[in-house]
């Protein structure tokens, strides 16, 4: 890639971006081959949506913390980690697709932008508490829509039993669940999950214990999900088998409401390397990691992932910290689209979430939706073509032709210069 003149030159809170390093908070990280991170996403990290108590991700991540309120909270830990932490410690193979450069916000080869709150795991196991959450935003270069976003939050949730023999972890789990309080009529869990060959018990566990370690599991998920649903008439959960690198069995949970399934977390008991290496060799414990964008925006009915991130006071004054209310749509100003397409250069990969970056990082948040409409490869001399419709639109205010038009001018230079690509005639 080319390097953009204002890359280099622009700034914002704390984050200087150089020819040859990236600055943020007066830590400076050498930029090489891998480095992908862009002014726009770093403009994010200061935001801590999470931590805002009037913001809907800040007051579903307290209603979480309310339900498991034994459970210890990190929710600051910098979102800037190393490889090791987001991948290597979760025994994430060194070819796994979820390292690629398309996929995450690098800084250099060996710092990137967290991609999940799972980078924390070894942190939390580090410090001593036997039931933690970490929350925090996350990053992933993503396509863009009305639910894609490049930074979204998540939170993780974590807990071990910790003792000498079978016999006293099977009673401290035992006891744990009895404690608990039964999961309401309004749920209907549907769970047909059984632990077979294909999501496995880990040969160093005993089945027993396992098994009443993933009914922990799933009871706590099922009371944490009626807890955010309360109320709710017909609730409906359903547990699916999944695959993560650092847990096995490993499950993912769906939520039916409104007509839709929602993917909403991932989860399983947790590798025992894992536990090993965070110094919890006699222990064994469960995971899981849950995005709130998804959450809050069925729960405060929000159309849009931006609207999270507006700034304009009709947005944020309508909700109050610990209360979940529908969202009350102000006006939506009309749409400006506008099309842009180009043949490929003969050689090379094309990745539609590096077009996107190029477009978010000229444009911003005025985008709202980015789609192929054409993808034609010329019958003689095989050269492929691509149209994108970019779709721009304010949260809150109107924006004009002429402002719209300026704006395509430099996401035009700015995709020519990053992809090598030929521009076609403006339609
Ligand atoms: N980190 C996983 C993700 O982001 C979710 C997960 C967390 C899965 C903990 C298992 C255990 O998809």
């Amino acid at each position: 890639m080319h390097q953009r003149s204002w890359y280099t030159t622009k700034q914002n809170a704390g984050v200087v971006f150089k020819d040859n390093a990236v600055i943020v908070h007066g830590d400076e990280y050498t930029k090489d081959a891998w480095t992908n991170v862009t002014p726009t996403v770093l403009s994010k990290i200061s935001r801590q949506l999470h931590l805002q108590d009037r913001n809907p991700i800040g007051i579903i991540r307290q209603l979480i913390e309310g339900h498991f309120h034994d459970f210890k909270g990190f929710n600051s830990f910098s979102p800037i980690v190393t490889t090791r932490q987001n991948f290597d410690d979760l025994l994430i193979p060194q070819d796994h697709p979820s390292r690629t450069k398309s996929d995450n916000y690098y800084f250099n080869e060996s710092t990137v932008l967290r991609a999940h709150t799972s980078a924390h795991q070894l942190q939390g196991l580090a410090s001593g508490y036997n039931k933690f959450l970490i929350s925090g935003d996350v990053y992933r270069r993503d396509e863009i829509d009305s639910s894609h976003y490049p930074v979204f939050h998540q939170i993780e949730g974590f807990a071990y039993f910790e003792h000498e023999n079978k016999q006293d972890t099977l009673a401290a789990i035992q006891a744990d669940l009895d404690n608990a309080s039964p999961i309401p009529e309004n749920i209907q869990v549907i769970d047909d999950t059984v632990i077979h060959q294909g999501n496995p018990i880990q040969s160093c566990h005993d089945q027993q214990v396992v098994e009443l370690v993933a009914a922990h599991l799933k009871h706590s998920i099922n009371s944490m999900i009626c807890h955010i649903f309360a109320g709710e008439p017909d609730l409906k959960v359903r547990w699916i088998e999944a695959y993560f690198p650092f847990t096995s069995p490993s499950y993912e949970v769906e939520i039916f409401y409104q007509g839709e399934w929602l993917e909403v977390l991932g989860c399983g008991v947790v590798q025992q390397t894992l536990m090993n290496r965070g110094g919890r060799d006699k222990a064994i414990g469960w995971a899981f990691g849950m995005g709130l964008e998804r959450l809050a925006m069925v729960l405060f009915g929000i159309p849009d992932i931006r609207l999270f991130w507006s700034e304009d006071a009709r947005f944020l004054e309508q909700f109050q910290p610990g209360q979940i209310s529908k969202f009350k749509p102000f006006s939506k100003y009309p749409p400006c689209i506008k099309d842009i397409s180009f043949w490929l250069p003969a050689t090379g990969d094309w990745h539609d979430n590096n077009f996107c970056e190029t477009v978010r990082g000229v444009a911003g948040d005025i985008v709202e939706n980015v789609k192929v409409i054409d993808d034609f490869t010329h019958p003689k001399t095989n050269r492929r073509s691509l149209c994108y419709r970019i779709m721009y639109r304010s949260m809150d205010r109107n924006v004009t032709n002429d402002e719209i038009n300026e704006i395509q001018e430099k996401v035009r230079a700015a995709v020519e210069q990053d992809f090598d690509v030929e521009l076609r005639e403006k339609k």
